[in-house]
């Protein structure tokens, strides 16, 4: 469909669980994806919200508090914490980073719980569970271990397993064991009363909304088809007291809470709730976001997380009657990681040590460098890998080497041979001429790639307008032309600043932070942007910078990154020290 017909786009990344640091493999998943795509967006002037925020119910949360002897408020507040604040320092420029242990999303949950009710959409089921007699509990989801029935797999949960995706009844998991530290019983089967989302009554719709979004990512239409092939009701409650409690008079709900997969996602919907109160005071400012028709709402995500994006929260919308759907679910592979020892990528994983936490990592380099990188090897349509030296290679070689200098030997030329200002051109000759004319097509490139999320695409072709603006340079070679023919020496700058001026832009999604300078550097102002959007800053940088501009003594945007730390801090992860 055409992106015209939408006034406004509401953004979100998965709600990370906040049970843990946040690592470079969500940030190549869900977040700098969308972040580059949001700041694209405010700088074109568009109206979009950005959305995220803390999952923070679930089991794992309560096992981590039980094996840390502490609350599950600690646990979440701890990691709330540590996690906006490694967002913050990555320049992941959310709008709100709520947290759905608020009040309201328990308002919101219970809301869009009882309409589905109302509406006939969840059906109860009795259903034989593990139980405890020692702990005197039911055991959901990882409460509970076993071998898999279908591949053997030892470390198997309840009812699913994570090594196959087998999802089995209780009774089929084989030598089951409680996971509850100091709970040494076998666990028995008992009956339970649950909940059921009656995802079948969705099938067609939900088919139909599949087949008018061809344009979506191969990946998740493959897995979101296969999953509508397939639908079977779903168990939306748990027996446990951490989470939104079932608003059903029922005396069977006691005990039991909504399930964290059916209230995460709404934490969307709660956040941008917070947001319209926090930003205009009014309860309803949030509304035209889910429910105007010409919102675009699109969900960057994991590859595991594609069946919620892409079948169950929408069936969830659907069943509200009011809601828009997403326009587009952006799903990325892995990001694994590779080992040096090995010469192999691997699977990043908390028992192998070998993952990177976004704290220790922006402790050690610039986020300019990190989101660069990322961006260059995202996921999109195949797993990747963190690599050091390809690390090293790529910001030293690319940011640095290509945009990075070029910038700096262009301005500093041109502030010290014509009075730190924009020179006046001469008569264009051809190569001027051409790389002038192909700056318009070469910032709609860049354009084009984010419209289409391909983010590699699109950090690659702002890199080549650095290559093509450096092959002129040294053609032009004005540090030679200085000593002879000061015209033509001013003719080159003033073309190389118009470069300048177009990469400043282009640049400011992907490397924030060097944009910022530039733009100083410059004495221009790249438009912020936001939910009520703004001028067109994007655009603009097509317009150049006139002739006369001051400019400021121009600073380093991208310092070259030190192999000697390189190799030293590719050894603490090897051992198990970067998180
Ligand atoms: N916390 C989940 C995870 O990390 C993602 C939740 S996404 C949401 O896999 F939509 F449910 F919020
Ligand atoms: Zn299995």
């Amino acid at each position: 469909m055409p992106e015209q017909q939408f006034t406004r786009t509401l953004v979100t990344s998965a709600l990370p669980y906040a049970n843990g640091h946040i690592h470079l493999g969500h940030i190549a998943g869900a977040y700098l994806p969308a972040d580059i795509y949001v700041r694209f967006k405010r700088l074109k002037g568009e109206s979009i919200l950005y959305i995220c925020g803390s999952d923070e119910y679930g089991v794992p949360i309560t096992l981590t508090a039980l094996k840390e002897g502490v609350s599950p408020k600690e646990v979440i507040d701890r990691y709330h914490a540590a996690n906006a604040e490694a967002f913050a320092r990555l320049g992941i420029s959310f709008d709100l980073y709520g947290r759905t242990s608020w009040d309201l999303h328990a308002d919101t949950t219970q809301t869009f719980f009882r309409t589905l009710y109302d509406g006939g959409y969840i059906e109860e089921q009795e259903m034989e569970l593990w139980y405890s007699e020692q702990s005197g509990k039911f055991l959901p989801d990882r409460y509970v271990k076993g071998t898999c029935p279908k591949c053997g797999y030892e470390d198997a949960t309840g009812d699913e397993c994570e090594n196959c995706g087998a999802q089995y009844a209780a009774h089929d998991l084989i030598n089951p064991r409680v996971n509850i530290p100091g709970d040494t019983s076998t666990p028995v089967l008992r009956n339970s009363t649950h909940w059921f989302l009656r995802l079948p009554e969705f099938a067609g719709a939900l088919k139909t909304w599949l087949d008018s979004h061809p344009e979506w990512r191969t990946n998740v239409k493959g897995i979101a088809y296969g999953w509508v092939q397939d639908l079977r009701a779903r168990c939306i409650t748990r027996d446990t007291d951490w989470g939104v409690p079932i608003p059903l008079e029922d005396p069977r709900a006691a005990g039991k809470r909504i399930y964290v997969w059916f209230d995460a996602p709404i934490g969307y919907v709660t956040n941008t709730r917070q947001w319209g109160i926090d930003t205009t005071g009014d309860a309803a400012a949030w509304e035209p976001w889910w429910k105007d028709a010409s919102t675009r709402l699109i969900h960057f995500i994991g590859k595991d997380n594609v069946p919620f994006h892409a079948v169950i929260f929408p069936a969830m919308l659907m069943g509200q009657k009011d809601y828009i759907l997403p326009d587009n679910v952006v799903g990325n592979e892995y990001l694994n990681v590779f080992n040096r020892q090995t010469g192999k990528a691997e699977k990043g994983s908390k028992s192998k040590g070998n993952m990177i936490s976004v704290r220790w990592f922006v402790e050690r380099f610039s986020r300019d460098a990190i989101r660069y990188y990322i961006c260059a090897i995202m996921p999109e349509a195949k797993d990747a890998a963190f690599d050091w030296d390809e690390f090293l290679n790529r910001y030293n070689g690319e940011l640095c080497d290509v945009v990075g200098n070029f910038v700096h030997r262009s301005l500093t030329m041109t502030v010290k041979n014509f009075e730190g200002k924009v020179p006046e051109p001469g008569e264009l000759d051809a190569d001027d001429r051409a790389l002038l004319e192909s700056l318009p097509a070469l910032i709609d490139g860049v354009a084009e790639s984010l419209e289409g999320f391909r983010f590699r695409q699109a950090s690659e072709r702002f890199i080549d307008i650095g290559r093509r603006a450096n092959v002129y340079f040294d053609t032009k070679a004005p540090w030679t032309t200085r000593k002879t023919d000061i015209v033509r020496t001013g003719t080159t700058l003033y073309v190389c600043c118009q470069v300048v001026r177009a990469l400043c832009t282009v640049m400011a999604p992907f490397a924030p932070d060097g944009a910022a300078k530039l733009a100083e550097t410059l004495g221009i102002t790249l438009p912020q942007g936001g939910p009520n959007g703004g001028p067109d800053g994007w655009n603009a940088a097509k317009q150049g910078i006139a002739a006369g501009s001051p400019l400021q003594a121009p600073q380093v945007l991208f310092p070259k990154v030190d192999p000697d730390l390189i190799a030293q801090l590719a050894d603490e992860h090897a051992a198990g020290k970067a998180f």
